[in-house]
């Protein structure tokens, strides 16, 4: 049973009962119905308590039932909150942990109200494109008032329950066994009458019409690509202007139509996406785990100075490594500078940047790092030092441990082979800076041994990151992606583009950042390193050599104050340069193009298509595991538009026949070899079929 029913003397108890999180799946809603029945059938009840085992309400609709007839089969959460106003005997809701979505939408139909301190509060839908579809929009703002609950609804964030105790959203506030304390609220009230009814509230506000209408011109400014925050303060206004039913009859439709917009439906394909993401075919859900106690890192650069800090956020002491004692004081000196500099936005405490820094310790002997769990290897990216590393971590690393690489384009196989315990290493790809990118590609070698991948996913998740799978190739999904993409942005400004009309173009569709103020950022040095080294190993790929000749130039990007843009001492903003334009248009001359006006559509088709045509290509190869990884890939790693719902689905939303036309005739107008068609995507056409039927 997924709600328990008791009788506690003249108290029924009622237990949400669904774990994880006593999501309201359908069984849960009968057994809320069948329990209140119960309960007013029994002369001998004269109250009831709705709780939540696990110490949690409800964190709201059950996820495993979405897109499952269950969802919608009768009682529904309206008919369960109608089944609560109307019972004749009084409800208390009451709520420790969470109660969030619909979770609260449940509580705010029972009529009191009690909640342990600590408990967190939210109406979270709108950050699935949506709104609360079960009277949240109605209700709340009658308990906590309009602008508290215009905050939570439009933002979705959650509220710790004491933050508003002064409100009428819960009758007490307690510390303490919770059960103890809704039974007792339960026998005080349980003669009283009339029941309220958060119905019966009125929204008061003395000013309320500008209120709303300042806060519509807020958020329209601030959220032009996502309908829904609109949406949300329209059905705030219904609750302040009509009466209940109408109210909800308003936030009903509204609901309607926010479920089928594409945003929506982009937001809700990355929430499962993401869900989807920890799932291994074939490492089962019970791998039992390796023990990860404490970690070394090699290597305190840029990225092992960042990965470090992860650890130590998670409570993880760390172990770095370096060659120098000067490069290990300088690592030590950046993580204590970025603390300094969450301490400085308030963010962390004095003595929290101690403790963490205190977690950090910095050896240059490989005997100090022998006993750690995990050692992850971030020195220079070049195979020569890290054989010589992982050699020397064969000898000393205990038996178990697990050696990971953070190598971003070398052949992980290759250094699993400098050691004689394959199974155990895996590449951990962090993105710079590592200690504030979400995405950590999980890189799986041909001989990593699965409870090595099961471990790791679940360290991901430890140090709050998004971990994805990735088979070994170079570039792994996301690089690889985006050299294809990169090498289209630098044939357009071949062919008559300049780089802010390809910036502007991208970042309109929706992206954090255009390819040339992004290569400025990562630093173009990297890409024209990597370049040099195509050229011997894949001398048949055809590439621009504009990028090669800006870098010949000393323009690295943001580092140099000079790149594609030009930047100013003291400011990140990119500046067109005349300099850098004059060179693309010799360019362009010495090349014997006839330059053209290209328009934007053509711009962020051939960018993203090159995108979607190497996640084909990937995914043929069991690269990835599935599109949706390389969705998440992109949304947690590199400024995909959230509302896009990632490459992939994006690739399925306009149809992949259109997709396919449209490569066709770029690759037609381009010299023979810049595309290569994906099989897998003229497969997919052929059959009629998406990218997310593909398995
Ligand atoms: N910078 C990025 O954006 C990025 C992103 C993802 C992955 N990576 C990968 O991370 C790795 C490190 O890159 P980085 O940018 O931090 O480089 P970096 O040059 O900033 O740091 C490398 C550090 O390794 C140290 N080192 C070199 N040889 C060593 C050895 N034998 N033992 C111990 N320490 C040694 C160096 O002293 C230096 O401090 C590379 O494999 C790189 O491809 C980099």
């Amino acid at each position: 049973m997924t709600a328990r029913y008791q009788e506690h003397g003249d108290i029924a108890v009622i237990t949400l009962d669904n774990p994880p999180v006593n999501g309201l799946g359908h069984a849960t809603r009968a057994g809320i119905v069948e329990g209140i029945d119960k309960a007013l059938a029994n002369a001998g009840i004269t109250a009831i308590v709705l709780i939540g085992a696990g110490q949690r309400f409800s964190g709201g609709a059950d996820i495993r039932e979405f897109n499952t007839p269950g969802a919608l089969q009768e009682p529904s959460l309206h008919t369960v909150i109608r089944h609560l106003e109307a019972a004749t005997k009084p409800v208390v809701a009451a709520i420790e942990g969470l109660a969030m979505g619909g979770g609260l939408e449940l509580a705010l139909g029972c009529h009191y109200r009690i909640a342990k301190s600590g408990a967190q509060i939210a109406l979270p839908e709108v950050k699935l494109g949506i709104l609360p579809g079960a009277g949240g929009t109605q209700r709340l703002p009658r308990t906590v008032g309009l602008e508290r609950a215009l905050d939570m609804i439009v933002s979705g964030a959650g509220v710790v329950a004491d933050k508003l105790a002064d409100t009428q959203l819960f009758d007490r506030i307690i510390d303490g066994d919770l059960l103890q304390h809704a039974l007792s609220l339960a026998r005080d009230i349980a003669a009283q009458r009339p029941l309220p009814l958060v119905r019966a509230l009125r929204v008061e506000h003395p000013e309320a019409d500008s209120f709303l209408q300042a806060a519509r011109q807020r958020v329209s400014a601030t959220s032009t690509h996502y309908p829904a925050p609109v949406r949300c303060i329209a059905a705030l206004e219904a609750a302040v202007h009509k009466d209940f039913d109408e109210g909800l009859a308003i936030e009903r439709d509204l609901f309607l139509e926010l479920v089928e917009t594409p945003e929506s439906k982009a937001l809700r394909h990355a929430f499962f996406a993401e869900r989807a993401a920890g799932k291994i075919p074939d490492v089962r859900a019970d791998t039992p785990l390796r023990a990860v106690r404490s970690v070394a890192v090699i290597g305190a650069g840029t990225m092992g100075a960042g990965i470090a800090m992860n650890f130590a956020n998670a409570g993880l002491p760390v172990t770095m490594l370096e060659t120098t004692q000067p490069a290990l004081d300088k690592g030590l000196a950046t993580i204590r500078r970025n603390y300094e500099g969450t301490l400085k936005k308030g963010r962390l405490t004095a003595a929290q940047l101690e403790q963490r820094m205190a977690l950090i310790a910095g050896t240059l002997s490989y005997d100090a790092i022998g006993s750690a769990d995990i050692v992850i290897e971030a020195v220079f990216e070049d195979i020569a030092v890290k054989e010589a590393v992982f050699r020397q971590l064969d000898a000393v690393m205990k038996p178990g441990a697990i050696l990971a690489s953070n190598t971003s384009t070398l052949d992980l196989d290759r250094i699993a082979a400098f050691t004689k315990r394959p199974q155990d290493v895996i590449g951990m790809h962090f993105f710079s800076p590592a200690n504030v990118m979400k995405l950590l590609e999980i890189v799986r070698g041909k001989h990593t041994a699965t409870d090595v991948l099961a471990t790791v996913m679940a360290l991901a998740k430890t140090i709050r990151k998004t971990g994805v799978v990735s088979g070994v190739c170079d570039g792994f999904i996301g690089n690889r992606m985006i050299e294809q993409y990169l090498r289209q942005a630098f044939f357009l400004l071949e062919e008559g583009c300049l780089p802010a009309q390809v910036d502007k173009a991208i970042e309109q569709f929706g992206f954090a950042m255009g390819p040339f103020r992004m290569s400025d950022l990562a630093g173009n040095d990297i890409g024209w390193y990597i370049r040099k080294r195509r050229y011997v190993e894949k001398p048949d790929l055809l590439y621009s050599k504009i990028g090669d000749k800006l870098c010949e130039q000393g323009r690295f990007g943001q580092k140099t104050s000079a790149g594609w843009y030009d930047y100013r001492a003291g400011d990140r903003q990119a500046y067109p340069s005349d300099e850098v334009n004059d060179m693309i248009v010799a360019c362009s001359t010495g090349l014997g193009i006839q330059r053209r006006q290209v328009g934007d559509q053509e711009i962020v088709e051939r960018l993203l298509f090159a995108l979607v045509n190497e996640g084909a290509q990937i995914l043929d190869e069991g690269i990835a595991l599935r599109a949706s990884d390389i969705d998440i890939v992109y949304l947690s790693g590199y400024g995909f538009p959230p509302f896009r719902g990632g490459p992939m689905f994006y690739a399925d939303t306009l149809g992949l026949p259109r997709v396919l036309d449209a490569i066709r005739r770029y690759a037609s107008a381009q010299p023979p070899g810049v595309w290569k068609v994906s099989a897998l995507l003229e497969q997919l056409v052929s059959q009629g079929k998406r990218f997310d039927s593909h398995q």
